[in-house]
């Protein structure tokens, strides 16, 4: 569904360019989870964002974002928008984001319902929108559906979010740490919620985290980002099992483990943040 064959992004011209992406392979197929690690500043993001085309400056990355039949780098502004309002959705660390403070979740989600449906009817759209919020874990869902925004928990504004992307019908979910700000419970959860997300709608994921571990838990496969560069790429038991790359058997060793009694190694690296 989606492949990024030898993306590479400059950004920047003359004595300040900077390769910020290098020779970037990967591929996700319908229902599939690809998780992306590394520390910080080592370009996930950036890889994301080459994706949706919402790079700095308006930058375009070179090489080949292929999703479905579609050269991301090539369409239009029209095609571009379609992409980004019916085929994507991208799920970051701050769920405000992706809201309209102003708005009840009740419009945030009907109109997403509509957008994919144009012919569902406000009562069917709510009925389907508390379907939708019930398939999230929201306990609640007609009080959701009355809340704004700032009236939810960062663990209730995620769930909100990716039942969004569901009313939508995207078929490709981008999630950016979509946990980090969680706690550790509802960090979980909200990892249980975006697989079934993901496996009943079909959806393909693609799930950035700095934590290996959390990204293994989360995906099938997992490639490791270092300074701009995949490094290791394969199946997420693999790679945290017998990682082969010396930086992901660092990222490996330097987790803090309760039972390892050998000391913590630092990571070589640029840390951007
Ligand atoms: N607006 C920008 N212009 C130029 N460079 C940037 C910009 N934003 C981030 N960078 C650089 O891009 C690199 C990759 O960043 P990013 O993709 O955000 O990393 P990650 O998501 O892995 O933490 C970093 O070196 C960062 O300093
Ligand atoms: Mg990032």
């Amino acid at each position: 569904m989606l492949t990024l064959e030898n993306v590479g992004l400059v950004i920047g011209s003359g004595s300040s360019a900077k390769t910020l992406l290098e020779d970037i392979n990967l591929q996700v197929g319908p229902g599939e989870s690809l998780g992306l690690v590394g520390e910080s500043g080592s370009g996930k993001s950036m890889t994301l964002r080459s994706i949706l085309r919402t790079l700095p400056g308006g930058s375009v990355p070179s090489g080949s974002v292929r999703f479905r039949d579609r050269e991301i780098p090539s369409l239009s502004r029209e095609e571009l928008r379609r992409f980004r309002a019916a085929d994507v959705s991208m799920i970051s660390q701050n769920p405000m984001a992706a809201l309209n403070p102003v708005l009840r979740v009740e419009r945030f989600l009907i109109e997403g319902i509509q957008a994919a449906k144009p012919r569902t009817s406000a009562a069917e759209a709510r009925q389907t929108a508390l379907g939708l919020l019930a398939d999230v874990g929201i306990h609640d869902p007609e009080r959701c559906l009355r809340s704004y925004p700032h009236q939810l928990s960062g663990g209730m504004l995620q769930r909100v979010v990716i039942a969004g992307s569901v009313a939508r019908g995207s078929s490709l979910l981008l999630a950016d740490e979509p946990t980090t700000a969680l706690d550790v419970t509802t960090q979980s959860d909200v990892v249980a919620i975006l697989n079934e997300a993901r496996t009943e709608a079909g959806m393909a994921m693609i799930f950035v985290a700095h934590d290996l571990d959390l990204a293994a838990a989360a995906c099938q496969r997992i490639a490791v980002m270092n300074k701009g560069r995949i490094v290791e790429a394969g199946p997420a038991g693999e790679v945290l099992g017998s990682p082969r790359h010396e930086y992901t058997q660092m990222l490996v060793a330097s987790k803090p483990s309760l039972t390892r009694r050998t000391p913590l190694r630092p990571i070589p690296g640029e840390a951007a943040e």
